[in-house]
């Protein structure tokens, strides 16, 4: 059995280990690994192919990023090409791909992604592409799994971006206002400001009024404590309903969101008079070391997804479901994205806590 390993999308904590355990464990039954570099792009011939030995994948559990690297911009079916005018143009190469496949000897894959990579592979599946999937994504939005790895390091990073601002924002009776990551879900935000004792969270699941975070900033302010630390998700609508786009994104890329922060930071200052300051935490929550839940976690996905290739099981993702890692179709991953519940307990549990959600 020949199987191949590819990561795609935004890379998140945890990729290796996967790596590492689909690779030591597909070898374990005798089969040979291949590594698809940058997503698909390996298998259309803009980037390598690798063997993946018990070399290759020693010591790597434990480091972030992915050792096959990753890409955003690699849709088969939506592939940008560029014209000769210096334009792009979509092209349909999911054809051009499995036959590259085929010819590689490639019997299976494991497609490790979030609900971008899931979507391409599942139609490549119904294309007739024998392949699992892994769900990785910092963003913890894939449905049917309770959580994805990559999330447990970006939210302790937020946590730590927390703690360090509490004590300047104590310091100079500032407000904090903290950008964190999670396109159009609310999870980072969600989790690391009640672990970090936020004042404020807003997130895209619970619409929000300017006149109530002030009014939460100010009340702390008349009962003495002068500073506040507001966590914003990057994907949180402003007062107008609207998520907030940085710049033009690439050829074949999603539209990239943030830049809340600053704009928020600045309407707290003008309405309370309070100094304000803006930090948008950004791409220090994809990168480093996956905290040990996510190495576990992931580690437990890979092997998973090697024994899901064992049983033929195509078109199936791994996924948490405590205490167990069990295999859902992907069609059903794909029906809705997760989002925060509004009537979660962890909602309600920040609300005991005295957090506002500015709503
Ligand atoms: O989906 C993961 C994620 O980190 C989002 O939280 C964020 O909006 C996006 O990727 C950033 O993507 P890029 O790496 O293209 O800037």
């Amino acid at each position: 059995m020949r199987i191949a390993i590819s990561t795609g999308g935004g890379d998140a904590p945890g990729l290796n280990a996967v790596i590492r355990a689909a690779t030591l464990s597909a070898l374990s039954r005798g089969w040979s690994v291949l590594g698809i570099k940058r997503g698909y792009a390996g298998l259309l011939g803009d980037d390598e192919i690798v063997p993946l030995t018990v070399e290759s994948v020693r010591n790597i559990g434990h480091l972030g990023g992915t050792i096959l690297r990753t890409t955003n911009r690699g849709n088969p079916f939506d592939f940008p090409r560029l014209q000769p005018d210096g334009s792009y143009v979509s092209v349909d190469r999911s054809d051009e791909l499995i036959e590259n496949a085929r010819n590689l000897g490639i019997e299976a894959m494991i497609s490790i992604g979030g609900d971008g990579s899931l979507a391409i592979a599942q139609k490549l599946v119904d294309k007739g592409m024998r392949i699992v999937g892994v769900p990785k994504t910092i963003d913890n939005d894939v449905s049917c799994t309770v959580t994805t790895f990559g999330f447990d390091t970006a939210v302790q990073t937020a946590i730590e971006a927390i703690d360090k601002l509490q004590t300047t924002a104590e310091s100079h009776d500032r407000v904090m206002v903290l950008e964190v990551m999670g396109r159009d879900a609310g999870f980072i935000a969600l989790h690391s400001g009640v672990a970090g004792s936020a004042d404020v969270v807003l997130l895209p699941e619970i619409p929000w009024r300017l006149d109530a975070v002030c009014e939460t900033i100010m009340e702390r302010d008349r009962t003495g404590r002068k500073f506040a630390i507001v966590v914003v998700a990057e994907g949180a609508m402003d007062e107008h309903g609207e998520t907030s786009l940085i710049g033009e994104s690439m050829p074949g890329q999603a539209p990239r969101i943030g830049g809340i922060a600053h704009r928020l930071a600045k309407s707290i200052q003008q309405r309370t008079g309070k100094e304000c300051r803006a930090l948008v935490l950004g791409h220090l929550q994809r990168g480093g070391m996956p905290t040990g839940y996510d190495r576990f976690l992931a580690t437990r996905f890979g092997a998973a997804a090697t024994q899901a290739v064992a049983d033929g099981k195509w078109g199936q993702m791994v996924a948490l479901q405590t205490p167990n890692i069990v295999t859902v179709p992907i069609v059903d991953v794909l029906k809705e994205s997760k989002r925060v519940d509004p009537h979660h307990d962890v909602v309600r549990t920040a609300r005991a806590c005295g957090i506002s959600f500015g709503d």
